[in-house]
């Protein structure tokens, strides 16, 4: 495994296309001071700064980092990657997991716009009670396995979710299936159906004013099956695609092959978008469950 000085690199427990880095506090301690030129508005408001933090940490790896964390995201075999502080300490507050989450997705290309947030990143809220238009933040259902960006005409390469407060979060966990895992890619991504057209909508929380029209299945310029499906947006035109989809998400959610973890705060998922799944599993009810997560999707550069 990749050795890089301030940095615990290794294969996920539960998982060997996962692999998980741990930031040694010497590192975290380098980071502080960088990090502390620039406030959250500043990176809002001034793009570049956001290039300047990531500068900051990939120096402290002699560069070798962003490097490592490209050649991971790129890697069909792997393509996911964890990342948490070896501690928690009090430094790390909110503020610090925005300005780490924006250095490491600029150490792996550009965010997309987040049209929910109008930002280049997004936070939002779990909580008990919800009266939105989506899974986002039902907390007491299965988030199904899916990929981001399906509905915007930008490609979503990787996506990165950060985990920034968890309280009374029992249940929850994250749910991962790399698309090589899963039993039934050979004959679904094959049928015919999943490679014609799928016309893409959103809900309107997403402000996202269009529609987009693509295949559930593609092929990469390495002639590897790509995915791009999530179960709320298509609209089937027929009754063909229809039970088309009824299958493919019954087939992804019987899958014995996913990968079911919680992560502690503090903690990233960095994962290429074309071949990993994610999810959520429903959490315990609690009437003060409180969960905040920071997400951003974006492409390489
Ligand atoms: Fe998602």
């Amino acid at each position: 495994m990749k050795k890089i000085s301030g940095f615990n690199i290794a294969l996920h427990s539960k998982s060997k296309r996962i692999i998980e880095i741990k930031i040694k506090n010497e590192l975290i301690e380098k980071l502080i001071f960088p990090f502390n030129k620039f406030d959250i508005t500043a990176l809002e408001y001034k793009p570049f700064t956001r290039f300047t933090i990531a500068k900051s940490l990939d120096d402290l790896s002699k560069n070798k980092l962003s490097e490592f964390l490209l050649s991971v995201l790129k890697d069909r075999s792997t393509g996911c990657i964890f990342i948490c502080p070896e501690k928690l300490t009090p430094k790390l507050d909110q503020n610090f997991f925005v300005k780490f989450s924006t250095a490491i997705s600029h150490l792996v290309g550009k965010p997309n716009h987040d049209s929910m947030s109008d930002k280049y990143y997004a936070r939002f809220h779990i909580r008990h009670d919800d009266t939105s238009d989506s899974y986002l933040r039902k907390a007491y259902i299965n988030m199904d396995l899916h990929t981001d960006g399906t509905y915007v005409n930008e490609s979503t390469d990787w996506l990165l979710m950060t985990k920034i407060k968890d309280v009374n979060a029992k249940g929850g966990e994250t749910v991962l299936l790399h698309l090589d895992d899963w039993e039934h890619l050979e004959e679904l991504s094959k049928d015919l159906i999943g490679r014609e057209n799928f016309i893409w909508s959103s809900p309107k929380s997403k402000n996202i004013d269009y529609k987009v029209e693509h295949p559930i299945f593609k092929k990469d310029e390495d002639g590897n099956t790509t995915i791009s499906y999530i179960d709320q947006f298509p609209e089937p035109k027929n009754i063909k695609q229809g039970l088309f989809l009824q299958k493919l998400s019954d087939s992804l959610e019987s899958s014995k092959k996913k990968i079911i973890t919680a992560l502690p705060v503090g903690s990233l998922v960095l994962a290429n978008n074309h071949f990993w799944l994610h999810g959520r599993k429903p959490f315990a009810q609690n009437k003060d469950l409180f969960r905040e997560l920071l997400r951003i999707r974006g492409h390489f550069c």
